[in-house]
């Protein structure tokens, strides 16, 4: 199997599956965000103790690229303090751009979409979810790794 066909499987099981979705009960952060192209809408819920990411959810509606990274972006997060989701913020804004980024190897399944830089449409979708969280977390745009 070609590396292109794995990479294409993991994100449409993270379509079909997508982890953490759905409202949670309580939250600390919820940010909210639009591709402003085709309309599509996601929703961001972080609750976080002791500065660290203990849950996060999302619901929304979009393309496969879409559902399947923000599903990736949670699994990511949790488990991170607020500093240490700046730079997996910006090791994903990294990775999309067309830029090595070997740390994004241990955020779940971020290095699948590594194949997406070559449909640059496509890449807004790819960043909806972590887009709408770097509003949310306004330092992790400009952070240098
Ligand atoms: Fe709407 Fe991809 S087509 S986010």
């Amino acid at each position: 199997m070609q590396l292109d066909d794995l990479y294409r499987e993991v994100i449409v099981d993270h379509y079909n599956r997508p982890r953490n979705f759905g409202r949670p009960e309580k939250w600390d952060i919820m940010v909210e965000g639009k591709n402003p192209v085709c309309g599509d809408e996601i929703v961001i819920y972080l609750t976080v103790k002791d500065d660290v990411v203990s849950e996060c959810r999302f619901e929304g509606k979009g393309c496969t690229i879409s559902i399947a990274s923000a599903s990736v972006m949670t699994e990511s997060l949790i488990g991170k303090s607020l500093g240490e989701i700046r730079l997996v913020l910006s090791d994903f804004n990294r990775l999309l751009r067309g830029e090595v980024c070997q740390r994004c190897e241990q955020y779940s399944d971020a290095i699948a979409f590594q194949g997406v830089t070559k449909f640059p449409v496509r890449v807004k979708c790819a960043l909806l979810a972590w887009k709408t969280l770097e509003g949310a977390i306004p330092d992790s745009g400009t952070h240098q790794a």
